[in-house]
This record gives C-alpha cells, sequence and structure tokens, in this order.
C-alpha cells in the first residue's frame, strides 16, 4: 500500500511527528509540502499545526483534493495539552475532509512553543492572541 506524507510546520514541532511517521515504514513514496505528487498513494498521512483553532490554509486546500484515499491526520499545537482542548481542532480539520475518504487515525499533541514566538505571535496580533488565551483559558 503506498504512502505518502504531507506536512507542514514552521517551527519543526510538526516536522519532528512526519519525521517519526516516515521512520516507522519503508515505502513513503513521498514526503514534504503539500503537493499533488502526494495524492498518488493510498494512505496519506497529513501534518498540521494549529492556527485559529483549526489548520493552515495550504493543509485546507490540500485535503479538498482527497478522494478515495486513506487519511491519518496529525498535528501539533501550542495553547493547550488536555483532549478537550485538541479534540475541537482535530474535529475542524477532519471536516476538511471529503467524505469519499476514510480517516483511519488521527494523533495530536502540544508542540514547543518558544517564549520569542509567543512574543512575536502577541505583537503580530495582540487582539487574536488574547482571544486564543482566553479560549483556551476556558478549558480549564
Ligand atoms: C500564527 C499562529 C497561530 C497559532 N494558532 C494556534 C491556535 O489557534 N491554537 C494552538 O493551540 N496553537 C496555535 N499556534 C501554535 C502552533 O500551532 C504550535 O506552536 C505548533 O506546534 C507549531 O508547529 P510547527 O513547529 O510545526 O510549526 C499558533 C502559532 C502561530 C505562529
Amino acid at each position: 500500500m503506498k504512502k505518502s506524507i504531507v506536512y507542514i510546520s514552521v517551527t519543526k514541532n510538526t516536522e519532528l511527528l512526519a519525521n517519526t511517521i516516515k521512520n516507522q515504514f519503508n515505502d513513503v513514496s513521498y514526503i514534504g509540502s503539500p503537493s499533488d505528487e502526494a495524492l498518488d498513494a493510498d494512505i496519506i498521512f497529513v501534518g498540521f499545526w494549529a492556527q485559529a483553532f483549526a489548520c493552515p490554509q495550504p493543509i485546507k486546500d490540500f485535503l479538498a483534493k482527497l478522494d478515495n484515499k486513506k487519511v491519518f491526520l496529525f498535528g501539533t499545537a501550542g495553547y493547550g495539552s488536555t483532549p478537550e482542548f485538541f479534540n475541537p481542532i482535530m474535529d475542524a480539520v477532519a471536516s476538511f475532509v471529503p467524505e469519499t475518504n476514510k480517516i483511519v487515525g488521527t494523533f495530536i499533541c502540544q508542540g514547543k512553543v518558544s517564549e520569542a514566538k509567543m512574543n512575536a505571535i502577541k505583537e503580530a496580533d495582540a487582539t487574536k492572541f488574547e482571544t486564543c488565551l482566553f479560549t483556551m483559558l476556558c478549558y480549564f
């Protein structure tokens, strides 16, 4: 069964998961950023980092292209570490997988977020950051 791994990663948390998956198999035909090349596989592992409690647009666009595939979703998130926090993110991402496909598994965990990164996010969009933090705190 042909396998491909598609992921995006800015600070390498999700990349670590992608490489860990790759190392479990010796028949991965593609690993890398979203590309039509990856569509030539029966099972596609799709990795994302959490953004706005879903995934970034390039992953949504890639998921929309999937047809009749087995799909394994994996991701990393920054602001929480509980099932209550993770599940809505994974559900949101899963909702972008067309119904002709079968989601065969999911995995999500908290990625490392440096203080510098947090500050950069805060400076880039203070209001959004506060909204994210507020939403996160509601889970505790
Ligand atoms: C612009 C931006 C938005 C983010 N939004 C969220 C979010 O909504 N929820 C969350 O848990 N983490 C959020 N994060 C944190 C990242 O999802 C987290 O650090 C992830 O592990 C990064 O993955 P990467 O190292 O593969 O890039 C955000 C990070 C950035 C830079």
